[in-house]
This record gives structure tokens, sequence and C-alpha cells, in this order.
């Protein structure tokens, strides 16, 4: 596996994997990898000749306040994964090799922003300012560098994947979004880098984040239609856990990610929550179809 430090070392490669008639695909990642991770790093195995994982530890989507700087990092126990996983490439760029004028003295900032519209107006966009706008800017960074016919996402980062879907659509890239179930720990949970954050007792209480999904998936396929019985669902879910703060708990169209009071026979909807054990933020959400009769 060659490990890449620089955008034009990156370009240059997928250059050369692109001349010998190789397909690409790109599997982005704050790195601290995990089973939720390589699930990603395995299906972009199954799909293209060629891999690459970036590891970038991306400030921008960070907001003031968030664990920017606490966020694990190691490199070197990513590398060793990686590489006996079969993948081809991992490209680990410094923060000034993928924002070149952040250093400017007279004008600092990324100076350029790719945005996705209406998109982060419900949901963790709510609570998160700018972190989409974060994620969708260097995310089409690395599809510059890494040159990709696929990128590989998480379903469990159920706005990020339908936003960078709507990017990559409206920005006419040329190349697909696949998006992967989320992995789970055996009793439920969500695997996530910010699940080692939780003490004990959080991590015990925090099962209840897919028990509420559950609950909200069972109360629509039972045949409830209004989104708010659904939200009572996921909250009555949550109350199990004492500690639990619930920061969202919503039901949005799979689509445009607006509230739905009604369910339509056939949408597709969003129920997603966000909750603090603690000072530890975790999400968890499922897509769901309306059942049409
Ligand atoms: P990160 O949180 O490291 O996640 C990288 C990818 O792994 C994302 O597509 C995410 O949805 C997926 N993922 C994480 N946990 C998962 C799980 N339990 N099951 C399935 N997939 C899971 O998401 C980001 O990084 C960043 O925002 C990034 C896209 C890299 C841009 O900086």
């Amino acid at each position: 596996m060659e490990l890449l430090r620089t955008v034009g070392a990156m370009q240059a490669h997928a250059e050369s994997a692109r001349a010998e008639g190789q397909t690409l695909a790109l599997v982005p990642t704050l790195g601290a990898l995990h089973e939720g991770h390589l699930a990603l790093v395995r299906r972009a195995l199954d799909e293209a000749d060629h891999v690459t994982v970036s590891v970038f530890v991306n400030p921008t989507q960070f907001g003031p306040g968030e664990d920017y700087d606490a966020y694990p990092r190691d490199l070197e126990d990513d590398r060793k994964t990686l590489s006996s996983l079969g993948v081809d490439a991992m490209f680990a760029p410094s923060v000034d090799e993928m924002y070149p004028y952040a250093a400017n003295e007279a004008l600092p900032g990324p100076l350029a922003w790719v945005t996705v519209e209406h998109l982060d107006e419900h949901l963790c966009g709510a609570y998160r300012e700018g972190h989409f706008r974060g994620v969708t800017t260097v995310v089409t960074k690395l599809f510059h560098a890494c040159k990709p016919d696929i990128g590989v996402f998480g379903k469990k980062d159920a706005q990020q994947y339908v936003i960078l879907k709507r990017l990559v659509d409206s920005l006419l890239f040329d190349l697909e979004i696949v998006g992967v179930p989320t992995v789970r720990e055996s009793d439920g949970l969500a695997m996530s880098s910010r699940n080692d954050y939780l003490d004990p007792e959080e991590r015990e209480q925090a099962t209840v984040l897919y028990e509420a999904v559950t609950a909200a998936e069972e109360a629509i396929q039972g045949g409830e239609q209004e989104g708010q019985a659904v939200v009572r669902a996921m909250q009555n879910a949550l109350t199990a856990a004492p500690t639990a703060k619930v920061q969202y708990a919503e039901v949005v169209d799979a689509h445009t990610l607006q509230p739905v009071d009604q369910l339509a026979p056939g949408q597709e909807v969003l129920a997603a929550m966000a909750v603090f054990f603690g000072d530890t933020r975790l999400i968890d959400n499922a897509f769901v179809e309306v059942p049409r009769s």
C-alpha cells in the first residue's frame, strides 16, 4: 500500500491507476478506524479495482467547542489495518496541504467553500452551524485529489450521506456515491470513534439509541402515519436512559430532509436523533419506507 501525503503525489498516483484502466474507489475518513469504517473499505474493494482511503481530521467541519483537538488520531495503526485489508493507497495530507490559504495572514481562511442549501436546516445541521459546509468542501477537495469513480460513505451519518449525494448530482461530479448500512456492536450501538469517550454507565445506557431507532421503524411499519407519533415513540424509548439528554429526535423526508407531518404511502423517511451522554454526543437513525397499504 502506498502512503501519500501531498495532493500532487495523490493525483499522480490516481492518474497512473486510471491510465492502466482501473476503476477507483475512495473511502473518506477522519481515521481512528473501527469496524464501521472497515465495512466501507470492504465494499470499496468489492466495487472497484483500486481503493484509496483518506485519513484527514478536517478542521472546517468542527465547530468552536467541539472535539477537533481531542479527536483520536493513530495514523500508524490505521496504516497497518488498511494495508492488511489490501487497500492500494492511503491519503493522509496535512491541514496546510488541504487548505493552502488558511495560513495567509492578510486573508486567512479557505476562501472557497462548497455548500448544499436547505438540506442542513434540520437534524444535525440545525445544531452544528457550518459543519456540513466543512464536510462538502473537504469531500470536494478529496474527490479532486483522489479522482475516484465511486465514493463510499456510511448511512450512519445519514444527513451527510444525503447531502453528499445531492452535491454530486447538483454539481455534475462524474462519480457515484455508494451508501453502506450502519455497522453496530452486538447490543445495537452504532460503531463510532466517539463511543470511546463514554464511561461504563453511559456506554450501557447508550443502547437506547438503537431501541429508539427500532421503535420508530416499528411504528412506521406498523402503519403509524403521523410524524409526531413516530417522534413520540422515539422519545419514549430514550427515556429508559436517565442520563440521556436528547438534542433532537425528528422524522424527515429522506430526500428533502424537511420534517414530515403526515407520512405518505411509499414515501422514504429518515427517523434520526442526536443524544448527549455526559459530554458525548451520539447520533443514530434509520431510513424507512412507509408501507403502501
Ligand atoms: P468519519 O466519522 O471518520 O466516518 C467516515 C465514514 O465512515 C463515513 O462515511 C461514516 O458514515 C462511516 N461510518 C462511521 N461509522 C460507521 C458505522 N458504524 N457504520 C457504517 N459506516 C460508518 O464522516 C466522516 O468521517 C467525515 O465527515 C468525512 C466524510 C471523512 C469528511 O471529513
